[in-house]
């Protein structure tokens, strides 16, 4: 007989959750999404509510994962908030079941493990398709993806400099402040973006906010906010000359504005770089939009489960 679920807040899952043990996760995980073998991965695309009342979307994110034995599933809330408004933005909670009998095993927060589990992705596009040789990261946008893109790209990669744009200054300088390296703060995106070689947009923006003009030919784009068919980060320049890599191609078609609106051709998924069906174009100018997958999550809150099992186990 099962007992109650386990619950996992945030605060706990902060000592559970590395990017060490988490990249090669999710690298397998992206592998096998794009092999589509039912046995392996079953994630349809996001099924998203309107909660027009409230100006937000609730999105559910099944995964099934036969061969692992994982079966998980995502709720998450987003909103379109006032400038000012303290309301949160974004609230998510991951629930981890057993796929033969039903019950729920463990009901996990969501925040933490989106922020971890979204950067590792992005960071893995970078290993992939950024030049090896690249020495400036700009990150747009000072928010919580910002902060666990900072982690995991300095935890992966030894930049020369690191850049910050905020459309709020004293945003950027704060953020400056919480993390643990030196950050150069820019007034206007374009002098962030200026010769940088790996450009991360993070920004709730819903009109571009980059514009290919500004980005040097050969960098690579990790593109991450942006996750309605009809908001942007991106302009229709960029979009057009960069190849174009996703995590889900269903996912970017149905879900994505800088695909959809642009008319952007997604010329592979991550997994088929991944899985050695498609070319990396790492002299290119490369842009991977991230949508976010279930089964990243999946992998992630089983890590999750697995360590605390683990740590609760011990004498
Ligand atoms: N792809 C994925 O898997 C995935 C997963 C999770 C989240 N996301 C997306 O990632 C983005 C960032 O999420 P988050 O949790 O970091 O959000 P957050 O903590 O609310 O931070 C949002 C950032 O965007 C900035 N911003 C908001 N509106 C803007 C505008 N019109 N122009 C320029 N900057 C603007 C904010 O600046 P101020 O502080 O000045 O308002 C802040 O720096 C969101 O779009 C979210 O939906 C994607």
């Amino acid at each position: 007989m099962a007992g109650p679920p386990v619950v996992i807040w945030d605060q706990d899952v902060e000592g559970l959750l590395h990017y060490r043990e988490l990249v090669p996760r999710l690298e397998e995980a992206l592998g096998k999404f794009s092999r589509r073998d039912s046995t392996e991965v079953i994630q349809p695309v996001r099924t998203t509510l309107t909660l027009q009342k409230h100006h937000g979307f609730l999105g559910l994110m099944p995964t099934y994962m036969e061969n692992d034995g994982v079966l998980c599933t995502k709720f998450v809330c987003f909103y379109k908030r006032e400038d000012g408004s303290s309301l949160p933005a974004t609230q998510a909670t991951l629930v981890l079941l057993d796929p033969e009998y039903g019950n729920v095993k463990a009901v996990m927060d969501g925040e933490l493990i989106t922020g971890m589990r979204t950067a590792a992705v992005s960071a893995i596009s970078a290993k992939l398709l950024m030049r090896p040789e690249a020495e400036v990261l700009a990150i747009l946008g000072t928010g919580k993806q910002a902060l666990s893109h900072y982690n995991a790209f300095t935890d992966m990669f030894s930049f020369k400099e690191v850049r910050v744009w905020s459309r709020t200054r004293q945003k950027a300088e704060r953020f400056c402040r919480s993390v643990s390296g030196p950050v150069t703060v820019c007034v206007s995106v374009q002098e962030a973006v200026r010769g940088a070689d790996a450009i991360v947009t993070v920004t709730r923006c819903t009109e571009p906010v980059l514009f290919g003009q500004w980005v040097k030919p050969g960098a690579h784009v990790a593109a991450v906010g942006a996750c309605r068919p009809d908001w942007r980060e991106l302009d229709d320049v960029l979009m057009k000359e960069a190849v174009v890599y996703a995590d889900s191609r269903e996912g970017a078609m149905a879900e994505s504005g800088d695909v959809i609106l642009s008319g952007a051709e997604v010329f592979a998924e991550l997994g088929d770089v991944i899985n050695g069906t498609k070319t990396a174009h790492r002299e290119k100018t490369t842009v991977f939009k991230s949508l976010g997958m279930g089964v990243e999550d999946a992998v992630s809150a089983q890590l999750v489960f697995d360590q605390w099992k683990a740590k609760t186990s011990q004498p």
